[in-house]
């Protein structure tokens, strides 16, 4: 349950969701070995609902949106959209699917077409979905711009003669012209200054009101997720390793993992501040190639004992809501 919708009603479910990439090294390219981008992940997001989705680069947050959309065929698991599971359909089958659910980037200018008027971009998808033509796309067109706070003036605009945070607010209005239900936004106020972050967060919160858009919002860090999320999910290596609403993974963060993450977002009030520990993690993230055995976070985690090297943690529900993979936590089921 979450606090903007009251009624949890699932829109998509992702269960034991697994993407390996085969990449082929040695000589002549003869030896294969598997990337383990996403490994087992499970989680729901309810119609209306925000899930942040949080994690240090590489972790496999993008991966884990791209094949969500089947722009990356799942190796495991299954993607139960609306009841349908997206993972049993075809190529044919995926096309209304396609502009049900959209996604804007990080990087806004590398996914807009440099040789393209801002017009014809955000009409681009209308036409191939049969959506609009002629005059009724370019009134559509001229909405979607005043919409995400441009003018229809800027029609007839290339995307280099924008700011960073206005073409984010083109890759926006593209994603909106198709009228998509569920939006996967992968980063996208990363690459902005803070001063912008914030009004493309609001205007996405606004949205969302506006036309009842559900949001897969993946980021780096904690702070950036924490305004604009119902629940978030945390990833490290591969793996979704807590889970819960976004005031109780706040308060009560209970995965090792999150608890350094946490502490490393700067407090504004100094008293605080002084109070709060902050957890350095010591290492590097290992290779998804040849991730450790057990939990994949021992090796930069403080409290790793024997039995973390031998055993994977499986994700559990510690607290209502709240789901933790960490063998810490059965001291907690069992209270
Ligand atoms: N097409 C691909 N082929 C092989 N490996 C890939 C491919 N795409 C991603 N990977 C690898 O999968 C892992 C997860 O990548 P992913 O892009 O999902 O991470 P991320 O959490 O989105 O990182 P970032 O925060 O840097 O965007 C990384 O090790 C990455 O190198
Ligand atoms: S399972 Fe072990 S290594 Fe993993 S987070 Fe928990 S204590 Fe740390
Ligand atoms: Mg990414």
């Amino acid at each position: 349950m979450t606090e903007k919708n009251k009624t949890f009603e699932p829109l998509i479910e992702v269960r034991n969701l697994t993407k390996y990439f085969e990449i082929n090294r040695g000589i002549l390219g003869r030896h294969k070995d598997y990337v383990q981008a996403v490994d087992g992940v499970t989680f729901t997001i309810g119609k209306g609902e925000t899930l942040g989705l949080v994690g240090e680069s590489g972790c496999g947050k993008s991966t884990t949106g791209r094949t969500l959309i089947r722009l990356y065929k799942p190796t495991r698991g299954e993607i139960i959209y609306n009841g349908v599971d997206l993972g049993s359909l075809s190529q044919k089958e995926l096309v209304p699917y396609r502009k049900k659910i959209q996604m804007i980037f990080q990087d806004p200018y590398a996914s807009l077409n440099s040789r393209m008027t801002v017009g014809d971009i955000i009409g681009e998808s209308m036409e191939i979905h049969h959506l609009a033509r002629g005059q009724e796309r370019q009134k559509k067109i001229y909405e979607l711009l005043e919409r995400v706070g441009l003018s229809k003036d800027h029609a007839s605009r290339y995307p280099h003669e924008f700011s960073g945070g206005q073409r984010q607010r083109i890759g926006i209005a593209r994603a909106l012209a198709v009228d998509p239900e569920f939006i996967i936004c992968d980063e996208p106020i990363s690459a902005l200054d803070v001063s912008i972050q914030a009004q493309v967060v609001n205007m996405l919160e606004d949205l969302q009101k506006e036309l009842g858009l559900t949001y897969l919002f993946i980021a780096h860090d904690l702070s950036m997720v924490k305004h604009i999320s119902d629940r978030i999910g945390v990833m490290y290596l591969g793996k979704l390793v807590e889970i819960a609403n976004r005031n109780e993974l706040y308060d009560d963060p209970l995965h090792p993992y999150t608890q350094a993450l946490l502490s490393a977002i700067p407090i504004p009030d100094p008293e605080v501040s002084r109070q709060s520990r902050r957890i350095i993690l010591e290492g590097d993230v290992p290779s998804p190639i040849n991730p450790p055995s057990g939990c994949r976070f021992r090796t930069r985690c403080a409290y790793a004992m024997e039995r973390c090297a031998l055993e994977e943690p499986e994700i559990r529900e510690v607290k209502p809501g709240h789901f933790v993979a960490c063998h810490l936590m059965e001291d907690k089921i069992a209270d």
